[in-house]
């Protein structure tokens, strides 16, 4: 069985908490797209895990983890996680493979990414870590891939100044690597987890563009990352936060304003403690948008959703999400490509009596109080997709499971 899981909204939908609670029913956790712009946080057993590049998977002993064809590794930072893992009681040894055809970032592409942001009139606010320069190559077929740097032929015909840097990685690398496509064609009855980088909203085709990221974060990259057809996807899941966050600029048509919201923004910063892992940066916050979730569910075949963070409104007297966007002339509810139409869009708001009591433990759908489960139930019934799992903390026990996405049941 293959089981996607994406980020439904412009990526830290809590996704790393949500596949290492999905990777108990996992043989190999395989990471398709990306590269170390990702931060993934889990907490377990009372130690919190920041990873950038390893698979979330790798928190669960014994199991199978896979850097994908779509991803792009920085070796420096792929050995210094390992390295972390290591000092965090991980072992990993054994457990992490790296399909030959992924991409390598190198260190100079991390300051030219920069420097590029630099100098466009709007910034994309690039994370910094040379993503977009390697997909660059990549299309314009200057890359290099892991499997060049490990063959003498082409090793050989790389500038000396990048085969200096990559020498020290040849020889960890080639334990590591394989041909990912045959790994999945032999994995026989295996059940995998194919986990997506970033969000659905940042991905080259479907997202924002051009405030995207370059990789492809929606479900279809699976596929490419995997070395497998679109018809061997069993099920994608889409995540998704309560609200909404984004890093970086771009269109945010649900953003907290100050005239409108107050002290909103303070608060969800605060309470879902809404700051980069890579960068640091704080997040920006809005609520919920169904315009944007829906578009992402159908564009991608979502049709299982885990929500997380519901427990930041705990406090709140009241809460809204967006039903369709107030656009001028007229009210839209699909979402436009125009980022001028995006960037004009008001969010046309539905409002729901807040529950103004702590869920950090509760453990089944019932014993959710009635206003949660009507937020809950108003947003599957929009979106026509169940919301399977709810995560009320970040915390693996903080998690009720409506239905088991492995088995459905
Ligand atoms: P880049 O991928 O580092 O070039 O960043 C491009 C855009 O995607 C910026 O707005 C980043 O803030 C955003 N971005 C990249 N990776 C992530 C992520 O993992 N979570 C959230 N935003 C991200
Ligand atoms: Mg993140």
């Amino acid at each position: 069985m293959n089981l996607v899981i994406i980020g439904a909204q412009w990526g830290d939908e809590g996704k790393g908490k949500i596949v290492d609670f999905l990777s108990d029913g996992a043989d190999v956790t395989l990471r398709f797209s990306g590269g170390a712009n990702a931060g993934h946080t889990i907490v377990r057993d009372q130690q919190t895990y920041k990873l950038h590049l390893v698979p979330s998977g790798i928190v669960s002993p014994d199991k199978t983890v896979v850097l994908g064809t779509g991803m792009v590794i920085d070796p420096e930072a792929f050995f210094a996680e390992l390295h972390q893992l290591t000092n965090q009681g991980v072992l990993w040894e054994g457990r992490v493979l790296v399909s030959d055809r992924a991409h390598v970032v190198l260190p100079a592409y991390r300051k030219l990414d920069v420097e590029l942001d630099q100098q466009r009139t709007e910034p994309i606010g690039t994370t910094g870590r040379g993503i977009g320069i390697a997909y660059s190559k990549k299309a314009m077929r200057d890359g290099y891939r892991i499997i060049d740097i490990l063959e003498p032929e082409v090793f050989d015909t790389i500038p000396e100044d990048d085969r200096e840097f990559l020498r020290r990685y040849r020889e960890p690398l080639a334990d590591m690597v394989i041909d990912v496509q045959r790994f999945m064609e032999l994995k026989g009855n295996k059940t995998v987890l194919l986990e997506g980088a970033q969000g659905a909203l940042l991905d080259l085709d479907l997202g924002t563009y051009p405030y995207v990221s370059s990789g492809c974060s929606a479900a279809a990259g699976a596929c490419l990352g995997a070395g497998i057809g679109p018809r061997a996807v069993d099920r994608v899941i889409g995540v998704f936060k309560a609200y909404s966050t984004r890093v970086g600029n771009g269109p945010f048509p649900t953003e907290f304003s100050p005239d409108r919201d107050g002290r909103l923004i303070e608060h969800i910063r605060k309470v879902g403690h809404e700051y980069g892992v890579t960068t640091g940066r704080p997040r920006r916050c809005g609520y919920l948008d169904l315009v944007a979730l829906r578009y992402i569910c159908r564009s991608n075949s979502i049709e299982s959703l885990a929500m997380t963070h519901l427990d930041v409104y705990d406090e709140l007297d009241d809460i809204r999400l967006c039903v369709a966007y107030d656009v001028g002339q007229a009210g839209v509810d699909t979402f436009p490509a125009s980022r001028t139409v995006l960037n004009r869009a008001k969010p046309v708001t539905k409002r729901f009596p807040g529950w103004k009591t702590s869920l950090s433990h509760v453990t089944s759908y019932d014993a959710l109080p009635q206003q949660a489960r009507e937020y809950i139930e108003f947003i599957e019934q929009y979106l026509g997709v169940p919301v399977d799992i709810i995560s009320v903390g970040a915390d693996r026990e903080q998690t009720i499971v409506r239905r088991d996405p492995w088995t459905q049941s």
